[in-house]
């Protein structure tokens, strides 16, 4: 066992580095769920919290930043979703108090929003759903990147999370990356480092820990779900683009698909634009996911949820999530060091 502890210390070296943390473990943000509480938590767990912007006000915005600074000293980031209403605001915020880590989420962010950062001493980390992506993003001076796979909960890019690793982790050696889509245990934690991560990303597995806000009607539901209940959202007709959203099923989804024919509908008889239309979907998705989180409503609520809750069988403390992470990185380690003991033979 101390050999495998030492090649798992040595898989963590970089990204324990980087974000100053004892596991490379970030607790993706989570619209709703990713408040003081749980990100502190997480932080102070030895992972790396992330406060979720999402769609929050200014003023809430600046008050769970305070609340999580005065709930724990250790390192945590903060992610800004580029298309939503208050990013502008919210940036301008992290860049003003010099916040040490800013996550972009929502595509590729807007290039001055990458320069603003690049000025400061701020660490900048992007998501990058497809190879080109990752490409423009080291292109363009991001510091790390978190590769975000098919199989993850909430918004999701079109290609899995195996195939982006295959394509990204052995040739991206400038900057750090992090694996995140259907990460539920240390088993695939150590396999994506073996490949070249940095460390990984979990969403789904920490909405349903027990620092989590999340309803327990939410939490029981992810427990209940299996792996092919997660589905992601159908695109209907190109002229209105729908980013997909992964969650289980329920009415909520059904909702989403009667919503996007009445705009497709009224955009044909032009009493709508494409904008328009494309805001009245995404207001959706955030209303829904409170409606789920914060009011318990899980049919017609959003249940956004990657692939890994199939894995999820029971609530546990962000401790014990971490626990169990590592221990199960250890016994991976060691099943692979006991491979090559037999290849010594
Ligand atoms: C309920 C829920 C809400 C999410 N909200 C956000 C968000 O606001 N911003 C973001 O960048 N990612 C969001 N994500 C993605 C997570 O940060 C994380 O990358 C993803 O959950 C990782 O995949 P996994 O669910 O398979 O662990 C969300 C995921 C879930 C499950």
């Amino acid at each position: 066992m101390e050999k495998s502890k030492k090649l798992l210390d040595k898989l963590f070296t970089r990204g324990r580095e980087f974000l100053g943390v004892e596991y490379p473990i970030l607790g993706g943000a989570m619209s709703w769920i990713s408040e003081a509480t749980l990100v502190s938590t997480i932080s102070n767990e030895g992972g790396f919290g992330v406060l979720a912007g999402g769609n929050m006000p200014l003023d809430l915005f600046k008050e769970e930043i305070r609340k999580t600074e005065e709930l724990t000293d250790k390192p945590f980031g903060v992610n800004l979703i580029s298309i939503a209403p208050n990013f502008r605001a919210q940036l301008d915020h992290v860049l003003e108090i010099q916040f040490p880590f800013i996550i972009f989420a929502g595509g590729l962010p807007p290039r001055d929003a990458i320069n603003k950062v690049r000025k400061t001493n701020s660490k900048m980390i992007c998501f990058a759903p497809t190879v080109g992506i990752a490409k423009q993003l080291i292109k363009m001076g991001v510091d790390a990147l978190i590769i975000e796979g098919h199989e993850a909960g909430g918004h999701i890019g079109p290609v899995s999370t195996s195939v982006l690793a295959e394509q990204i982790l052995p040739h991206t050696t400038d900057v750090p990356v992090f694996v995140a889509g259907g990460i539920g245990s240390g088993l695939l934690m150590v396999h994506y480092m073996m490949m070249g991560a940095s460390g990984v990303q979990l969403g789904t597995r920490f909405a349903v820990s027990e620092e989590s806000i999340a309803h327990d009607n939410f939490k029981q539901a992810f427990i209940k779900a299996a792996s092919k209940d997660a589905v992601p959202t159908a695109q209907f007709d190109p002229r209105l683009p729908v980013i997909p959203v992964r969650s289980i099923v329920n009415k909520g989804v059904e909702d989403f698909t009667t919503l996007q024919l009445g705009l497709l509908a009224q955009m044909e008889r032009g009493t709508l634009d494409r904008k328009e239309a494309s805001e009245k979907l995404e207001e959706f998705w955030i209303g829904g996911l409170r409606k789920a989180v914060i009011d318990g409503d899980v049919e017609g609520g959003s249940l956004m949820a990657g692939q890994s809750v199939g894995i999820i069988s029971e609530i546990q403390s962000v401790k014990d999530i971490l626990a169990d992470m590592i221990d199960r990185g250890i016994k991976e380690s060691d099943r692979i060091l006991g491979l090559v003991d037999v290849c010594d033979d």
